[in-house]
């Protein structure tokens, strides 16, 4: 089948180890089921794995990709819940430490067909297209489990994202709009600020610019290069949210007397369970929110997609259709 594979990896050039092409059908474990894919896509996560972070090497070559919406064997629209926990490991998935995504250990949605545990499915939101509905399991479902289980901010608090333009930060915008939150956003780039106020962002703002007042919550996935402007956006008392670190995990410096002495919240996020997911796309359903798509590419042209995603050229999703 078509599919979409890091063969091998580089810190420096990941779309060297980047394949598009032919590659065999993985096998079906026992209790998982095969779903057609119809929509696709990009995470920062593929770009981890070919940069070797988050995917050992004696792994490869392994498809990629975290997001798909498709049709089961019995012909039904289903979302991918992409967090496979270990054997026997009941509560929050997300707080298992051998749980791992799509990719990781399992073969990825980056194909025509993937593998999924039997109860990792989701009901496709109606109203949805299927390039919409792909972009739910990973950027959205990691937005909706940021602002509404993490930062637990509620209608009329304030809120920044930064870095206007990713996947998840366009999520977080829509759905913290849609929520009935002022939303503050920042981008290094005009044309994704506009983008922002399109969205929902009630102010935008050039990255590491001061605001006008202080925020509840910041939504951080930028890392060392917007990690000071959090710290100093925030209120006394205020949460930071943070699920990555795109541009480093080592910022100049970590700003421990303001976190202590204004007794912020500095709060780890990761993915979300199914229920959210679920949650996820009966919030988006009613409110009729349209998740914002940078492009759909046909699969077998993926590679224009990561190259863009590695360049930061990205204003929402980057959705890969079969
Ligand atoms: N923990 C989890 O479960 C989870 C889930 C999803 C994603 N993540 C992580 O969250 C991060 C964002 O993911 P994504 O899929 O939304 O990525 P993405 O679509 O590629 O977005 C990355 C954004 O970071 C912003 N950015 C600002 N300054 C940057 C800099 N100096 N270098 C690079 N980027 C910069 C850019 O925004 P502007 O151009 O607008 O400034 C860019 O659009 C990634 O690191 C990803 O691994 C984690």
């Amino acid at each position: 089948m078509l599919a979409v594979a890091a063969v091998t990896q580089s810190t420096t050039d990941p779309l060297s180890g980047l394949y598009v092409g032919d590659l065999a059908e993985p096998e079906v474990p026992a209790g998982w089921v095969t779903i057609d894919v119809v929509a696709a896509a990009l995470n920062h996560h593929d770009v981890w794995s070919l940069r070797g972070v988050g995917l050992p090497a004696d792994r490869l070559p392994m498809i990629l990709g975290c997001d798909a919406a498709g049709h089961d064997a019995d012909g039904n629209e289903v979302l991918v819940y992409p967090v496979v926990s270990s054997p026997g490991w009941g509560a929050d998935v997300t707080m298992d430490p051998r749980r791992s995504l799509l990719s990781e250990i399992y073969p990825g949605t980056l194909a025509e067909r993937v593998r999924i545990p039997a109860g990792n499915l989701v009901p496709k939101p109606a109203g949805l297209s299927w390039e919409q509905a792909a972009c739910l399991p990973t950027a959205w479902l990691t937005a909706y489990r940021m602002l509404f289980t993490n930062a637990a901010v509620s209608p009329g608090d304030t809120i920044l994202v930064q870095g206007a333009g990713g996947g998840v930060a366009t999520a977080a915008i829509q759905l913290g709009a849609a929520a009935g939150l002022r939303v503050f956003a920042t981008s290094r780039d005009a044309a994704k600020r506009e983008l922002a106020l399109d969205l929902g962002a009630r102010e935008v703002f050039e990255s590491g610019a001061r605001l006008p007042e202080r925020v509840d919550a910041v939504l951080e996935t930028v890392g060392a290069a917007t990690w000071s402007h959090s710290v100093n956006a925030l209120r006394p008392g205020g949460t930071i949210v943070i699920s990555g670190a795109t541009s480093g995990d080592a910022p100049a410096k970590a700003e421990l007397t303001k976190i202590f002495f204004k007794q912020l919240r500095v709060i780890g996020s990761t993915m979300g369970t199914r229920e959210e997911l679920a949650r996820l796309a009966r919030f988006v359903a009613e409110r009729g929110i349209q998740p914002r798509i940078d492009s759909v590419i046909p699969l077998a042209e993926a590679r224009t997609g990561f190259e863009r995603m590695v360049r930061g050229d990205v204003s929402g999703k980057i959705v890969f259709r079969n």
